[in-house]
């Protein structure tokens, strides 16, 4: 596990997206994909960079049950506008949260990701230690699946609804098994109320109480976070 302490935002989009290019360049074909607040500096170096995607596919984490891709809540809408108007891929996949049939779609879900191994994953990390929408308890080998939220998700993610009940209870999110089937993970953490879930995921008993503690498993991962992410580690 690789650990870079940078600045701010900018300067960790700046690192991820320079891991990312040289990936590209050495071969890299698909690139999973996150949302929410920390990954957006990265999305904009992307978006501004010489950068061509029209050749690669793109796999997201997850996506909210009950909303359709045209809500502005959507991580579908999230991503055609943080990304894929600007930078289309040949392909991208999110699950589809409207789907009638939510164990078919779970299903698809998995073929898409056993014919599409990810080869540079990009994380954020929820302040319960989630990664995708694997709450705590999340079980190791889990693939893709549909979850409920936990009570505190729903209440850190309310910020982005006009009210607290608007916030789905329950999302279609890759299994822990599934990301760390990737060759190359980068998480990026910013922000105080990331230092606990940091600190644990780094120096914690690898637990399904912290579900990114999981990422000491993985042969190459590098975490990316700014000082006040990183406040409760030692030196
Ligand atoms: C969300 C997403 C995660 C994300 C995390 C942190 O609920 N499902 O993929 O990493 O919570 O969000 P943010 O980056 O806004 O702090």
């Amino acid at each position: 596990m690789k650990t870079i302490i940078v600045k701010d935002e900018q300067a960790g989009g700046q690192v991820a997206f320079e891991i990312v290019a040289e990936k590209l360049q050495a071969g890299a074909k698909v690139l999973g994909l996150a949302t929410g607040s920390t990954p957006l500096a990265f999305y904009k170096k992307l978006r501004e960079s010489d950068l061509d995607f029209r050749g690669l596919t793109s796999v997201n984490l997850d996506e909210y049950v009950g909303l359709a891709a045209k809500d502005p809540q959507s991580y579908r809408y999230f991503m055609d506008k943080e990304l894929f108007e600007s930078k289309p891929f040949a392909q991208s996949f999110l699950p589809d949260g409207l789907a009638e049939d939510l164990t078919a779609e779970v299903a698809r879900y998995n073929q898409i990701l056993d014919a599409h191994p990810i080869d540079v994953q990009i994380l954020g990390i929820g302040q319960n230690g989630h990664i995708g929408f694997n709450e705590p308890g999340s079980d190791f080998e889990s693939r893709t699946r549909v979850v409920d939220l936990a009570p505190s998700t729903i209440a850190a993610n309310a910020r982005f609804f006009e009210e607290p009940s608007q916030v789905p209870k329950q999302a279609i999110s890759m299994g822990i098994r599934d990301i760390m089937q990737a060759k190359t993970i980068i998480l990026m953490a910013y922000g105080s109320n990331k230092a606990e879930a940091v600190e644990q995921l780094i120096t914690g008993p690898v637990s399904s109480a912290l579900p990114a503690s999981v990422l000491q498993h993985h042969a190459d991962v590098i975490i990316i976070m700014d000082e006040a992410a990183a406040e409760k580690l030692e030196a």
